[in-house]
């Protein structure tokens, strides 16, 4: 604890006293706090949040009813400081049978797409979903459900602080960007994502399950995958 914190709290107790004792409030004393930080930095390190305890919390999450159902919590992977940080809808049923993100058809197709500009889980990127528990028969997670996993989300952003972010799909894109704005108008461009005071640039695409039903959204898929790498530079 710092000493401005130490401060606070014994100012809090110097009012609750005097309420207390005669019914008014006088001014705070100051005190002479060390702050704990300096002289105790394991305190500061256990404190510290990270990806893993995020996915211990994930998996142990009981905050919406996608836990009933759920078998596996798919908390995301890939490396951490990604050049980009892919963030999908929720997972499907492969992905919870194995507890990972993005491994069935559309997965698939997903790493190949990064790979065509460069990219990959292992290497430069981390993929996430909006909601870590499988929604029942994959349909829409309801907005209770995105509104209870969006700290473990706004906290693997914080923690990863990736350069770009791909909103992959209708969902993700809506759900980030607070919209209900259909996903035809939301991709081709870059916008902002604010998380924690910091600004991400973030691209929405279509998602790779909706390349896989139709044809259609390959042409525009692949020149948002071209803007995005005309961005990164790698
Ligand atoms: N679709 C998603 O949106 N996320 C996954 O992890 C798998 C399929």
């Amino acid at each position: 604890m710092t000493s401005a914190e130490k401060q606070k709290i014994a100012c809090f107790l110097d009012i609750a006293g005097d309420y207390l004792g005669s019914g008014y409030k006088s001014a705070c004393n100051e005190y002479q706090f060390d702050d704990d930080t300096e002289n105790s930095p394991q305190i500061t390190q256990s404190n510290a949040d990270s990806i893993e305890i995020i996915a211990q919390e994930i998996k142990a999450c009981g905050n919406c009813s996608l836990c009933q159902t759920r078998i596996n919590a798919v908390p995301g992977e890939g490396v951490m400081q990604p050049v980009v940080m892919v963030i999908g809808e929720g997972p499907g049923e492969d992905e919870d049978k194995q507890g990972r993100p993005f491994v069935g058809k559309a997965g698939q197709l997903l790493d190949k797409m990064l790979s065509a500009i460069g990219l990959s889980r292992s290497e430069n990127a981390f993929i996430a979903n909006v909601v870590k528990c499988r929604p029942p028969k994959n349909r829409d997670p309801y907005p209770e459900e995105t509104a209870a996993c969006s700290q473990f989300l706004k906290r693997q952003i914080s923690i990863l602080k990736p350069q770009f972010i791909l909103a992959a799909g209708r969902v993700s894109a809506q759900t980030l960007l607070k919209t209900t704005e259909p996903i035809g108008r939301l991709r081709g461009r870059f916008t902002e994502l604010i998380v924690e005071d910091n600004i991400y640039p973030l691209l929405a695409t279509y998602h790779p399950a909706a390349l896989l039903r139709s044809e259609e959204y390959k042409r525009p898929a692949w020149e948002d995958l071209k803007l995005l790498r005309s961005k990164i530079g790698i």
